[in-house]
């Protein structure tokens, strides 16, 4: 599985010049390790995922946020995102995702698979 990600991640630079984040292996991250609070079309523990990327945080539909993350005015983007990921207690103080990625790769990856939701 290891070796198939790394396969994919290479294939996926030379195709896209290395900048961006590669959304396959973030699809595969996201299942791993998001899906277990977080679900694309259904709230779960964490809000639903599609349409995230662009939106104002705190602002899915029908999903109980934190206060903080209720009142919060930031907007997701890569920026925020990546901020959010890396320290998301850091990034919005009082909010309830006891969660962080600590690689940035995986980050930037993860990243790429929001913003095609
Ligand atoms: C242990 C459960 C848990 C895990 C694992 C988790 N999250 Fe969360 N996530 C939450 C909760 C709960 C919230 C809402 C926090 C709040 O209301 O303060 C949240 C909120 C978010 C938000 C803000 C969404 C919005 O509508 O404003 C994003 C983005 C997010 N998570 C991304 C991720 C990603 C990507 C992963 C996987 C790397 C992940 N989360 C893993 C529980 C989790």
């Amino acid at each position: 599985m290891k070796a198939h990600a790394s396969a994919c991640l290479a294939l996926a630079l030379a195709a896209a010049g290395a900048a961006a984040g590669d959304a396959h292996r973030g699809a595969r991250l996201y299942e791993a390790r998001c899906g277990g609070c977080h679900g694309v079309d259904e709230h779960r523990v964490g809000p639903k995922h599609r349409g995230v990327f662009g939106r104002r945080a705190g602002s899915a539909a029908g999903f109980a946020y934190s206060p903080a993350l209720a009142a919060s005015t930031l907007v997701w983007n890569e920026t925020t995102l990546a901020r959010w990921l890396a320290d998301p207690e850091a990034t919005i103080p009082g909010q309830a995702m006891g969660y962080r990625v600590d690689d940035a790769r995986d980050r930037a990856d993860l990243i790429a698979y929001l913003r095609g939701l």
